[in-house]
């Protein structure tokens, strides 16, 4: 039997003030370190996820690995990594995205992606919608296809999910105030 919602979000610890004063962090290690939240963690992203049919299920270094490639692995799907850059070895794109200070870049293998491929976007939080909005701009870049986006959980109040401009959006959990 797999844990419920309620007990899967209670192994998500809510730490005040980090990383600076005012913002509340959500630790998700608990989780990994749960083997039954682990697997209900996975097992809950695969099923919002299956109706898509994903080829591919692409995520963000780091905390995106960590329940990404279980979940394409579920779905019968491959994992893509987008990565920081000068991470990976061949013909990359490329896309840049802003953070609260300056901006990032986040890059993918060309050939990862096929022309028209099906691909889920997945992390492990949605924010402020910044690295899943890369994430999928990346995919459209590399000429595949958003099918939808999954995650662990959404800060609905950041209202993250505006940034990601229509295409389909699931969470496993969600928080509604900070
Ligand atoms: C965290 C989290 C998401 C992102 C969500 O990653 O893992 O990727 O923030 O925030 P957003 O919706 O405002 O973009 P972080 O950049 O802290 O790096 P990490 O995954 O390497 O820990
Ligand atoms: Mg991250």
């Amino acid at each position: 039997t797999t844990m419920s919602t309620t007990d899967l979000r209670a192994l998500i610890r809510d730490v005040p003030d980090f990383p600076k004063p005012g913002v509340g962090f959500r630790d998700i290690t608990p989780v990994l370190a749960s083997p039954e939240g682990f697997h209900a963690a996975v097992s809950g992203l695969t099923e919002l996820s299956r109706e898509y049919r994903p080829d591919h299920v692409i995520a963000a270094e780091a905390r995106g690995f960590l329940f990404g490639p279980a979940v394409a692995a579920e779905l019968g799907a491959g994992f893509v990594l987008a990565r920081k850059p000068g991470k990976l070895p061949r013909e990359t794109v490329s896309v840049e995205y802003s953070l609260e200070y300056g901006v990032d870049r986040l890059e993918v293998h060309t050939e990862a992606i096929g022309p028209g491929a099906r691909v889920l976007v997945h992390d492990d939080l949605l924010a402020t919608g910044g690295t899943a909005r890369a994430l999928c701009e990346l995919v459209e870049a590399a000429g595949g296809e958003v099918v939808a986006c999954a995650f662990l959980l959404e800060l609905a109040f950041l209202d993250g999910r505006e940034r990601l401009a229509g295409r389909p959006v699931h969470a496993l959990l969600r928080d509604d105030a900070e």
